[in-house]
């Protein structure tokens, strides 16, 4: 359950997702821009702005429910005069900039009621982030502005709706500008919520639970605060009740009534314990429930429900990082935000699909590079026992950067998963040189902040040098990014600093592709990196053998937007992931499976179509945590290899058409045998979906994975065939994707090639139940391959408050 959602009245928050209209405005003309800018009357008078009137028509506007991210829906532009091309570059080449001004700027209209019974509650307007640069306007009035794209923001909105009748929002969003250099969508690309509160409430993120692990119990540390904006002075109350995962109550605490005057607040501490608490922990990842609530005269006027967990976590400088007084090593991987079909906008359940993937091989932890998240990842990781270094957009002691922190920090202060706040991200000028001096006052200033506002969780930055100066001074834990050169020396130099790996790796690989090939924009799967990087196997081989060192983050889990690393046009997206923007492992991923997980692994690649490659040598790789892998080649052997530690064994085969296999021992026993065989022609698509029944939400969704095969009934691993897909019912396609780095096809049409045999669909449930058929197809005349089709039930969805 979100931070702050209550089923207790009188708090309600409800969703504002659905049915917005939408517009493309202007960054330079404001005859298209609706207007706006067009003398300097716009904000002239309070309650003019007509485009948020019921005046103004929008029946020609586009209708659709949010998340949404306008940049993923727009063709890819490619300019290559210079500078221009590298600005657009890093951002996935979607035409946003000053330079786009037809496509870098929307509008958003919403119309809705409000009853009459709503008169006199407090009522929010709260966007949980939006890229970027927002105007808000209702009932013709301006209301403010949010800047960054990724801190949520909301608006009191009390004086400005209509009880009892009609209400209209109007929204600018302008994305001319960015916050980083990587694909960062552009519009809503979070939920909107309407939280309707008493005027005596609970303050935002102000509630807070910290356990202390004592004995065989846990110490809670409970504090809120209580603001009362009714303009007379009341008396209130708090209760605390702490519930477990099976609803039973363990806790309890209550705060006595106190006099608050009218505008005034009162902070408000209280303590509990729960005995023989369940700790949180990647493996069993339990959670507790607070509920907090504010009592006046016998009456609950505020309530806040919000996870929490109980668990320990200290990074030592001799020992590396401890959860629950264990070590463990952070197997962990920096991810931006992104999605294939979707950009920036995730439906809530895509954050639990990408945390699965990445779990799949073994990852413990995600970095959150190189903004503070969503909520909903956050949420997915509480849940599901993913750890999280948390980042902030801007290192800067600025009042927005304070600003950005400070939000980042108290909106996710409670979530067990978070083990270490960053301040920021390889910020060349406060790092040394120049303005290391600045570094230092900037750095000591946030990680400050970071310990009033969180006592229980030390600080770091992501750091590319070797942390001698600058910023790093002032970090609790010190994060290197790449320069395997630099953490033994600092280790000796400084041996009461704790360190780990806070940027690693940066090997890149495009999924199922064995040659470097910069004619076709590819890079090889066997030892792809760039030149300040270092493979999965060189990084692990020095972080996860020193006992001193945390672990550390590889760059990425998956693949993102932008960055098309190392090519430029028409490569879109990077090819740093260990997994491409479908979620779909390249062979890398089986390193890590390997190697982070316990249970025995073994994977062989490549594939074994080879035609017109007879007689020659094809390297042959393994990735196994077993003892020895045997190769045969058509039944013949290879040889044996013994594997080492936190290595791979290869060979170099003679291509032939067929078989190969590797079998895998542990004391001298075949544990494990993994085939590649040569595949004939496709013949027959499949689809998979990743769940048979989804909720009647109009939000969750199924992950449908395309592949096609041979007569046989094998999957075939370089197929590219052109398809085209027809989703009918209770359903719809909202995103389709192949992984493929170069591939220009629109992310939004019910048409994609498979990549390397695979693609990927995302369908979404409507608001009624029933079932979705999907079906796939080959596009164009010759139609070769047999269809294929897949039914998603649809079942009866939670109650939940949702602005009609
Ligand atoms: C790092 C940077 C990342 C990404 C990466 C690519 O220096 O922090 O955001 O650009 O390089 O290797």
């Amino acid at each position: 359950m979100r931070h702050g959602e209550s089923p207790v009245a009188p708090r309600e928050q409800w969703l504002l997702d659905f049915d917005w209209r939408f517009a493309f405005g202007n960054g330079s003309d404001p005859a298209k821009d609706f207007g706006y800018g067009f003398g300097q009357g716009d904000f002239s008078k309070t309650g003019d702005f007509k485009l948020a009137t019921a005046e103004f028509n929008d029946a020609g506007w586009r209708a659709l429910d949010l998340p949404h991210d306008w940049a993923v829906e727009l063709p890819a532009v490619h300019d290559d005069s210079g500078d221009d091309d590298t600005r657009l570059t890093s951002h996935g080449y979607k035409p946003l900039g000053r330079r786009f001004p037809t496509t870098s700027v929307g509008w958003y209209r919403r119309t809705f009621e409000l009853p009459e019974s709503d008169r006199g509650r407090r009522i929010w307007i709260e966007f949980d982030g939006a890229m970027r640069d927002v105007v808000l306007f209702v009932n013709g009035c301006f209301i403010g502005q949010h800047d960054d794209g990724y801190t949520p923001f909301r608006f009191d909105l009390t004086d400005f709706l209509n009880y009892g009748g009609k209400n209209v929002i109007a929204l600018r969003v302008d994305a001319s500008f960015g916050d980083g250099w990587f694909y960062e969508g552009a519009g809503i690309y979070r939920h909107v919520w309407l939280t309707k509160m008493d005027p005596v409430h609970l303050g935002r993120w102000e509630s807070v639970v910290r356990s202390t692990v004592e004995g065989q119990a846990a110490a809670l540390a409970l504090a809120t605060r209580i603001e009362n904006e009714s303009g007379h002075a009341v008396h209130a109350s708090l209760e605390w009740s702490i519930t477990d995962a099976s609803g039973r109550v363990v806790a309890h605490a209550t705060t006595p009534a106190q006099a608050i005057a009218p505008n005034a607040s009162a902070d408000c501490q209280a303590t509990a314990r729960i005995d023989a608490p369940k700790l949180w922990s990647p493996d069993e990842p339990h959670l507790y429930t607070a509920l907090v609530k504010v009592v006046v005269d016998g009456a609950v006027r505020d309530a806040e429900q919000f996870p929490f967990g109980v668990r320990t976590a200290a990074f030592d400088p001799e020992r590396g990082f401890f959860l629950n007084g264990k070590p463990l090593k952070i197997q962990g991987t920096c991810n931006h935000q992104d999605h294939a079909g979707v950009g920036a906008a995730l439906p809530d359940r895509l954050q639990s699909f990408r945390v699965e993937v990445l779990q799949g091989m073994g990852c413990n932890a995600v970095r959150t590079s190189h903004n503070m998240p969503t909520p909903e990842w956050v949420e997915a990781c509480d849940r599901m026992g993913m750890m999280m270094m948390c980042e902030t957009r801007h290192m800067s002691s600025s009042p927005s950067g304070m600003q950005q922190l400070d939000v980042m920090v108290k909106r996710y202060r409670n979530s067990p998963s978070i083990i270490l706040w960053s301040i920021g991200n390889e910020e060349w000028r406060l790092q040394k040189g120049a303005l290391e001096h600045q570094g230092e006052r900037i750095g000591a200033a946030m990680v400050a902040r970071c310990h009033e506002l969180d006592p229980t969780r030390v600080v770091s930055a992501a750091v590319n040098g070797d942390n001698e100066q600058g910023v790093s001074d002032a970090l609790d834990v010190i994060g290197f990014n790449y320069n395997l050169k630099y953490p033994d020396a600092f280790h000796r130099e400084h041996p009461t600093r704790a360190v780990y790996g806070s940027e690693t790796s940066s090997a890149i690989a495009t999924r199922g592709e064995y040659v470097t090939d910069p004619k076709k924009n590819t890079v090889n799967s066997y030892d792809g990196v760039v030149p300040w990087g270092e493979t999965p196997e060189q990084w692990w081989s020095f972080y996860g053998t020193r006992d001193w060192l945390a672990g550390g983050f590889a760059w990425t889990g998956f693949d993102y937007r932008g960055e098309p690393t190392p090519y430029g046009w028409p490569s879109v997206n990077s090819q740093f992931g260990i997994v491409d923007l479908c979620g779909f492992p390249k062979d890398y991923y089986y390193y890590y499976k390997a190697w982070w997980t316990k249970a025995p692994s073994l994977h062989v690649f490549p594939h074994w179509n080879w035609a017109g490659k007879e007689g020659q040598e094809i390297p042959v790789w393994v990735y196994t945590n077993l003892d020895e892998v045997e190769l045969l080649l058509n039944g013949k052997s290879l040889g044996i290899q013994k594997v080492p530690r936190l290595g791979h064994v290869q060979w170099k085969v003679t291509y032939a058409p067929g078989v190969i296999e590797a079998r895998g021992r542990r004391d001298g026993q075949v544990v494990l045998v993994e085939r590649r065989e040569t595949t004939g022609t496709a013949r027959k698509l499949r689809l998979a979906a990743d769940r048979s029944e989804i909720s009647a939400d109009g939000q969750d969704v199924a992950m449908i994975t395309v592949d096609v095969l041979d007569g046989h009934g094998r999957p075939v691993p370089t197929a590219n065939h052109k398809l085209a897909f027809r989703i009918t019912g209770a359903g719809k396609l909202i995103g389709v994707g192949n992984g493929d780095p170069n591939c220009l096809e629109s992310d939004k049409e019910p048409k994609r090639s498979l990549f390397n045999g695979l693609a990927q669909l995302i369908v979404q449930s409507t608001d009624s139940t029933g079932t979705i058929h999907i079906e796939a197809l080959e596009e164009g005349a010759e139609q070769s391959l047999t269809p294929a089709s897949v039914t998603v039930t649809t079942r009866k969805a939670a109650a939940r408050l949702v602005v009609a």
